[in-house]
């Protein structure tokens, strides 16, 4: 079992010792180790189960803190930084070579991230040393947003767990890339497009397709995201009730009641239909759900604008098929 409390000094002289510690962040909790620790990172990948060919965020303190580790950082780029930093946005830039390989998997470009949260940036003022942290889940599971999470699902192979509560957007960063002057959205995430659209008027928004020769990274991967019970992204939770047992189904919906089905079986993610709510609730619920040895849980699709896209990106990913269990 991982310790679990909110000693940052303890947290670092881990840190510093080569050990990998689990992170609250304003997004999801980070698996974090000595991102300039080759032997540390590689305990990540090894504690997730995730393939060394897919590349880990490093985490900075300050915009300040990350530039040695970059070579260059478009003017796009800076505008983003300063108006999302510290926040939910991961920018790919050129990466600068004190940053490690296992780091990027060999990409040319390293992710980089300021994370919101008061524990976390306090943490990171303390370490010489960036944090890599991918989310704190099993490969291919669901992300955690609470300390809870990650104990139930990590908590044999770490030390420690710093604690900062429920993660307060609850829905990955948002990734950027570049390509020459034109940005491509490699991951949506917490901050919806729009706002993105809203914030640079004459910027064209374009998403990063993956060439077919490419190894795939894990955000792209189809399945992903996943609970163990099976999930249905679904349109219409009547029609789709139809098909399944009510006393062995799992709902999950923006704001309805499904009359017939127990009430700790059904949850609803913002009865105000306010989609930030919802995305704060989301990966909490499908943890709840998934902990009743259920049949299936329904997902009533959210609608296709801000957050509720990025949702439903997710929900798609969580539906899909594992091809082999990892974990
Ligand atoms: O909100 C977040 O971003 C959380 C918190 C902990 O910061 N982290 C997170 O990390 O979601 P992870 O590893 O679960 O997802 C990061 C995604 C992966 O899909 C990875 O393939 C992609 O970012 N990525 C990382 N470095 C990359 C790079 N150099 N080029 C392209 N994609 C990269
Ligand atoms: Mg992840």
């Amino acid at each position: 079992m991982a310790q679990i409390g909110t000693d940052i000094k303890q947290a670092a002289s881990l840190l510093a010792n080569g050990q990998v510690v689990a992170i609250p962040t304003e997004t999801v909790y980070g698996l974090s180790a000595n991102g300039l620790d080759e032997s540390a990172v590689a305990r990540i990948f090894e504690v997730k189960g995730r393939p060394t060919t897919n590349p880990l965020i490093l985490h900075f303190p300050t915009m300040a803190a990350l530039k040695p580790y970059v070579t260059h950082i478009p003017p796009l780029a800076l505008q983003l930084a300063r108006r999302f930093w510290p926040g939910p946005l991961t920018l790919l830039l050129p990466k600068h070579r004190k940053v490690p390989q296992i780091i990027t998997a060999g990409l040319p470009d390293v992710a980089v991230r300021v994370p919101n949260h008061p524990l976390t940036l306090a943490l990171l003022q303390q370490t010489a040393f960036p944090l890599a942290a991918p989310s704190a889940n099993p490969f291919g599971y669901i992300s955690p947003t609470k300390a809870e999470h990650v104990e139930k699902q990590l908590g044999d192979q770490i030390p420690y767990i710093l604690d900062g509560g429920d993660c307060q957007r609850g829905l990955e960063s948002t990734i950027i890339g570049f390509k020459g002057d034109q940005p491509l959205i490699h991951r949506l995430g917490a901050i919806p497009l729009e706002q993105l659209q809203a914030e640079t008027p004459g910027v064209e928004w374009a998403f990063h397709t993956l060439e077919k020769a490419k190894p795939l990274t894990p955000g792209m991967l189809p399945f992903h995201y996943s609970p163990k019970t099976r999930l249905l992204l679904v349109d219409d939770l009547k029609v789709a009730l139809q098909n399944h047992p009510y006393d062995k189904t799992g709902i999950i919906s923006l704001s309805q009641r499904v009359e017939g089905i127990p009430d700790n079986h059904q949850i609803q993610l913002s009865l105000e239909e306010d989609l930030t709510e919802a995305g704060r609730h989301l990966y909490k619920s499908m943890h709840q759900l998934d902990a009743l040895g259920l049949e299936v849980i329904l997902v009533e699709r959210l609608p296709q604008v801000g957050l509720g896209k990025t949702m439903n990106d997710r929900l798609a990913r969580a539906a899909m098929p594992r091809p082999m269990d990892t974990k």
